[in-house]
Formats: C-alpha cells, sequence, structure tokens
C-alpha cells in the first residue's frame, strides 16, 4: 500500500492558480505515483531493449569502480547492471513500492554486498557517501513531460561529487506539425456525428489530451521540419529549467492534414551514444508525444503556421502542457492538459 502522503499533491492546486484547472490536481490523486508502484509501466521499461541497452552501453564504458546512484531505480534494473558493470558501490533510490521487487532481483544476483535499495523521495533521503555517477532514467515522452528534473536536481546536488557524471548528460526537445491517422479517424465522430447526433460540441475533450506512444507518427508523417524546444545540460540544469515555452514559425514541407504538434526527446548518453524517440528512430515504449489540434486541418506545401508548446511542472511526477496552432487562413486554436500514464500499445 502507498502511504496516503504519497498520494496527496504536494504542491497542491492552489499553488499555480494561472494553470488550467484539472481533474487530477483538483483530487490530488496521483495516477503516476500509483502507476510506477504496479508493474504493467515497468514491464513495458523493461521490454524495451532500445532503452535498457542505451544505459548499459553507458554503463559498461563509466561504471567500473565507481559509486553509482539511480535515481528511480523501479524494478532496479540499472543499478544492477551498474553492478555488473563493476561499479564499486549502487544506491537504488525508489520512491514507490516497486523497490520490493529491485530488493528481490538484487538478492536474486547475490549482489546485496553491492547494491543498496533505499525506499523514499531520492531528493529527501541521506546517502553514507557522496557518488561519482548519478544514472536515471527519468524521461517521459517529450523527457521534462514526468516533472522528474526538480527532484533530479536536488538529488544531484546533495549526493554527486563535484566534477561526477551525469547519465544521460543533456536532454533536448522537439517538436514538429504532423498527420496521426489514429487520430484523424478517432476525430471523425466529433467533427461528423452519427445517428444524427452532433457531438461537436464535445470535441474539446478530445482535443485537451495529451496522447502518449503514438508509435504511428513516423518520420514520413511530419509535414514541417523539426523545431527545438529546449537543451538541458545535466549537470548545471536547475529545476525549474525543466519549464520551457516555444513559439515558433514554421512552413509545410508537402500537402497534408496536420492533426497534431508531435513532440519528441534525444538524450546524449556520452560518447557519441543517443537514446532518443524521434520519428526516425528504433522503436521506444515512448512512441512520440501528440498534442492535437481539434478539427484536422488540410495544408499545402509552403502554408505557413505558428505555434507554441509550453510544459510546467506542478508537483511529484505532473505536468501540464498548453499548445496552439494558428496560420494562413487559420485563426488561433488553444488547448491544454496532462498526460496520465497509459500502456504502450503500438510498441510490440
Ligand atoms: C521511468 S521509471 C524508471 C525505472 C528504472 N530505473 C528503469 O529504468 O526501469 C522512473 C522511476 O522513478 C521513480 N521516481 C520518480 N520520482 C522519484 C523520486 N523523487 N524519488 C525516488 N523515485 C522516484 C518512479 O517511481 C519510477 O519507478
Amino acid at each position: 500500500m502507498l502511504s496516503k502522503d504519497l498520494l496527496k499533491d504536494p504542491v497542491g492546486s492552489t499553488a499555480r492558480d494561472s494553470l488550467p484547472r484539472l481533474s487530477i490536481a483538483e483530487t490530488g490523486f496521483n495516477e503516476r505515483v500509483q502507476a510506477y508502484g504496479a508493474t504493467p509501466i515497468h514491464r513495458e521499461m523493461l521490454r524495451d531493449k532500445v532503452r535498457v541497452n542505451a544505459y548499459a552501453h553507458a554503463l559498461e564504458r563509466l561504471a567500473a569502480g565507481k559509486v553509482v546512484a539511480d535515481f528511480g531505480c523501479g524494478t532496479g534494473i540499472l543499478s544492477i547492471i551498474a553492478a555488473l558493470k563493476g561499479a564499486s558501490r549502487v544506491y537504488g533510490l525508489e520512491l514507490t513500492p516497486i523497490a520490493d521487487l529491485a530488493k528481490e532481483l538484487v538478492r536474486q544476483h547475490e549482489l546485496e554486498g553491492k547494491v543498496q535499495i533505499i525506499v523514499g523521495d531520492a531528493s529527501q533521503v541521506s546517502l553514507p557517501e557522496k557518488v561519482d555517477i548519478l544514472v536515471s532514467e527519468w524521461m517521459g515522452g517529450l523527457a521534462v513531460d514526468e516533472n522528474f528534473v526538480p527532484a533530479l536536481v536536488q538529488c544531484r546536488k546533495a549526493h554527486l561529487k563535484d566534477g561526477g557524471l551525469m547519465i544521460p548528460a543533456r536532454a533536448k526537445g522537439f517538436a514538429a506539425l504532423a498527420e496521426d491517422p489514429l487520430l484523424e479517424a478517432g476525430m471523425d465522430c466529433w467533427f461528423n456525428g452519427y445517428h444524427g447526433v452532433d457531438l461537436s460540441s464535445l470535441a474539446h475533450l478530445h482535443s485537451n489530451e495529451v496522447l502518449n506512444a503514438r508509435h504511428e507518427i513516423t518520420a514520413e508523417r511530419l509535414l514541417t521540419p523539426p523545431a527545438p524546444l529546449f537543451d538541458l545540460d545535466m549537470q548545471i540544469v536547475e529545476a525549474s529549467d525543466a519549464d520551457f515555452e516555444f513559439q515558433g514559425v514554421c512552413k509545410a514541407v508537402r500537402d497534408g492534414t496536420v492533426s497534431c504538434i508531435a513532440a519528441w526527446f534525444e538524450c546524449d548518453m556520452g560518447e557519441g551514444s543517443v537514446l532518443t524517440n524521434a520519428p526516425w528512430a528504433p522503436k521506444t515504449h515512448w512512441g512520440r508525444t501528440a498534442f492535437p489540434i481539434g478539427k484536422p486541418l488540410r495544408v499545402r506545401e509552403g502554408q505557413q503556421f505558428v505555434f507554441t508548446l509550453s510544459s510546467r511542472g506542478f508537483g511529484l511526477m505532473k505536468a501540464v502542457q498548453t499548445w496552439s496552432i494558428a496560420g494562413d487562413d487559420i485563426s488561433q486554436r488553444s488547448f491544454s492538459g496532462a498526460q496520465v500514464p497509459t500502456h504502450s500499445p503500438g510498441f510490440h
């Protein structure tokens, strides 16, 4: 059972009154803490070999003889890999009861002498020593959208030695206007109705929704060049740097139908190695994150648009995004929403 304190929103819905009010914030129920305390989301992450391999290769290069802390160790996979790659000691820090599985895996690998799983908020726990490496898989589909950065920064300040290494070392975000055939099909009932019922007044319910794991948004579905959203150097990033506001002008590279702003991240894992869920990269459980724009828009090659996308953290593992689109002959449409944890149907 999770403690009641974990389920409360530590910031609360009144702290950021300018943000749209969301039922998740109003109830204080934290779906992401719940999700990370259960196995399905971890099964998906463990099956994502592109993800795990990227970390394993980085740890293979860097961990030998080093003291490592693993922020948000989940099932302990990265802590165990670090130990197997020669780390001298590893502290696996995990907030949720999934830590029980991590302890079990550590026992099974007879690594109790090297790997210690510590249950608690990684930004608050005390460790017996400073570490050489702080490794963490903290990224949502748009990296910053699960709002781990503030706690990670606190953990870095408390526990990483001067000159110590962060894995990943850097995280960048990108976005482009895109076609999403599944989203377009899903929008049909809102805008065309059926059985004589006009549902268009409810369409905003679908548009103010952040959609995870859009594997169908491949490189050919992008209608504008990728625009850079943020660039975080994890060695020096501050908690507030994870909030961003982007506004960009772009031109359609071909005729098509825009149904969303698609977003993804790129993480530098050291020595030129990159972990990314970009549309052209090998499949990961993240897919792309899509921000719907309401009724899909037919666009012509060369047509110009302005789009905005911003994200703000508002508590433990929660962030809210706002986005808009306007363009030649298109008056501004604005939206906002927050992600809820979902499964990654297009992954396998
Ligand atoms: C994306 S998962 C990664 C799990 C594991 N490292 C892996 O690679 O499979 C992130 C984990 O961080 C944990 N987490 C998030 N915020 C935390 C915090 N402040 N302190 C400790 N754990 C945290 C979550 O509960 C979740 O298990």
